[in-house]
């Protein structure tokens, strides 16, 4: 029997699983410009067309067309149905879905849902320990760390006790079985084989999930003992690598914006300071999950990280990954010594929004990163500075923003801008060498266009971009659905591939390159993928379906505009026919002029 999730769940496995990471457990890949090539596991083959895109997280086949998200593609090369793909997806993100009725997977849903209930039940009575009337040394110390009631709550603060096993005596007063509580990762056995807790004499901060189930928990300790914190170990239900702290509540801000900070007190202090759009990556390097959990919810990543080295280096790791998945990201510089925790309580929220304003682009971050390595006056050391800048801004797609950084550095250096553009064109060269896939690619369903093709056919292809942009950028839908429906399409497989378009949008379900790639038939799907990698690549997606109903009107417009023309010079006697084209070929003109 087929069991239906949530589009929003299956969206969610979706993104948990990178479908590099996926694709990469099946055959290998090897990186090529901005994807990845292997040997196609669904056909036989020796040269590698199996394509994988990371930033719109497809793969197409072009020896034989097989291609998709991640989903299908774990459909396909395990013989699964959709639901079992999604299944076997979820339980490698550790996303937990509703109860399904077979048997193994019924028993691991049992069993993570046990698990939740263990944790919520702990976060209670850690809760509980914080808040007993005794207990002001803790409430002390949150107090001096100017943690107020209200965020403890909101945060579901709490205290494990230093007893030793107050939390296993209160779970097995609960009926909870050894076996799942020490899976729980809360319980500890003993080489003498008695049960004790993990956290002990601890500050506990719960970590949800975007539901608000409680996954597991950050422990730190009140002096400065070591480890600072102790954390929850993987379990079935928590993966670090998988989740951000606060991003329940992150994502429900009005922000356009997230902000990454290091630590649990970063984020509870900024919350209290009305700073409501920070998560924390834990304490581990930002993975690529994270970054595709964090690519959904916000237009605009900053990450604060503590200004120490380390902090540093790891937001430059950040900074690459994020950049990589086609994220919009800045570093936030707080100034030495601090991190946002300490600023903000120092300096209080004014001062913290305008190092929020004041965050540095990837390039401005990496040139003054690479500043501050050299020597200015030393000339050698001004060459590899200038080399190594050359190499960032060659990495750059927009030409006006590369401008003016060459004018900038030019200026700062006494360099002449001509020099160094030279410098960047240099390495710019070699990489227009690669076209976007279909180069790489022989023989079979290699698409070519001449420049002169026909008007109907860039027409026809002009409808293309305008449902390959509707798919790289669902948000454009709201914008065009009042002047395009399907109907407005004039290529009769245009108009089929659009009514799913339009459907799939009008009822918000998204949909995904992959998927109209997989929509569109046979020969017309590489011309889509040809589309999607290539063409489509504007800086401004709006700007640019805006340009294409332009087009397309415009088109559409002269098109009746010659039919009008032929049928006035052969009517010759229907007055009334006449005279109602001739109004029309006005309005034609009017509508002309207007566009
Ligand atoms: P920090 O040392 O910056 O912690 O580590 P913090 O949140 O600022 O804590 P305070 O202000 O000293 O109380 C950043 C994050 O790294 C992880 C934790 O998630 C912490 O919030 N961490 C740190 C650990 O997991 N274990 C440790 O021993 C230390
Ligand atoms: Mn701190």
């Amino acid at each position: 029997m087929e069991r239906f999730y949530p589009d929003e769940l299956i969206e969610e496995v979706r993104i948990s699983n990178d479908i590099i990471n996926v694709v990469g457990e099946y055959i290998q890949l090897k990186r090529k410009g901005k994807g990845y090539f292997g040997l196609c596991p669904f056909h036989n083959e020796k040269t590698p067309s199996f394509y994988v895109d990371q930033l719109k997280q497809l793969y197409y086949c072009f020896g034989c067309g097989n291609g998709g998200s991640v989903i299908q593609f774990i459909m396909a090369v395990e013989n699964l149905d959709y639901i079992e793909a999604i299944r076997l997806l979820a339980d490698k993100a550790k996303i937990i879905l509703p109860e399904g009725e077979d048997g193994e997977h019924k028993e691991i849903a049992k069993k993570k849902i046990e698990l939740i209930k263990i944790n919520v039940e702990a976060a209670r009575f850690f809760y509980e320990r914080l808040n007993d009337t005794q207990n002001s040394t803790v409430k002390g110390y949150l107090k001096e760390r100017g943690v107020s009631e209200n965020i403890s709550r909101k945060f579901g603060i709490g205290y494990s006790s230093t007893g030793g096993d107050a939390l296993y005596k209160y779970l097995k007063s609960k009926r909870y079985d050894d076996d799942i509580l020490l899976e729980s990762g809360l319980i500890l056995k003993s080489k003498q084989n008695t049960c004790y807790d993990r956290f002990r004499g601890r500050i506990m901060f719960p970590i949800f999930d975007l539901r608000g189930n409680v996954l597991g928990f950050g422990g730190r300790i009140l002096d400065n003992s070591q480890p600072k914190y102790m954390n929850s170990p993987e379990t079935l239900v928590y993966n670090k690598r998988k989740h951000l702290y606060a991003l329940n509540f992150a994502k429900n801000s009005s922000h356009k914006t997230i902000i990454v900070v290091e630590g649990y007190m970063d984020v509870i202090s900024l919350f209290q300071y009305g700073i409501t759009n920070a998560v924390a990556s834990l304490g581990t390097a930002l993975t690529d999950s994270q970054g595709r959990l964090l690519k959904k919810y916000t237009e605009e990543i900053i990450i604060a990280y503590d200004a120490d080295t380390a902090g540093m280096n790891a937001a430059m790791r950040g900074l690459d990954l994020l950049n990589n998945l086609g994220c919009n990201v800045k570093v936030l510089q707080i100034p030495e010594g601090k991190d946002p925790d300490e600023f903000i309580k120092k300096k209080g929220p004014g001062e913290f929004n305008t190092l929020v304003n004041k965050a540095l682009s990837l390039v401005d971050y990496k040139i003054k990163a690479l500043k501050n390595e050299i020597d200015t006056n030393n000339t050698d050391e001004k060459v590899i500075f200038l080399n190594k800048a050359a190499d960032l801004l060659s990495k750059m797609d927009n030409d006006m923003e590369r401008e003016m950084y060459i004018k900038k550095i030019a200026k700062e250096y006494e360099i002449s801008q001509e020099s160094i553009f030279a410098e960047v064109l240099k390495r710019i060269k070699p990489r227009m060498g690669f076209k976007p896939v279909a180069v790489n690619v022989e023989g079979k369903g290699k698409i070519k266009w001449s420049k002169d093709k026909g008007q109907f056919e860039r027409h026809v292809n002009n409808e293309r971009i305008l449902l390959s942009l509707l798919s790289i950028d669902n948000s454009l839908y709201k914008l065009v659905k009042d002047k395009v429906t399907p109907e407005y399409f004039e290529d009769e497989d245009n108009k089929k591939l659009a009514k799913i378009v339009f459907e799939r949008l009008e009822k918000n379900k998204g949909i995904v390159p992959a998927e109209l790639i997989n929509l569109a038939e046979g020969k017309v799907s590489n011309i889509f993928v040809r589309l999607i990698q290539g063409e489509c690549n504007f800086d401004d997606n709006i700007k640019a379906i805006m340009d294409i109903i332009k087009k397309t009107d415009l088109f559409k417009l002269e098109k009746r505009e010659k039919e009008i023309l032929d049928l006035l010079s052969s009517l010759t006697n229907k007055k009334e026919e006449t005279d109602s084209l001739k109004l029309e070929l006005q309005k034609i003109l009017y509508k002309k002029k207007s566009i």
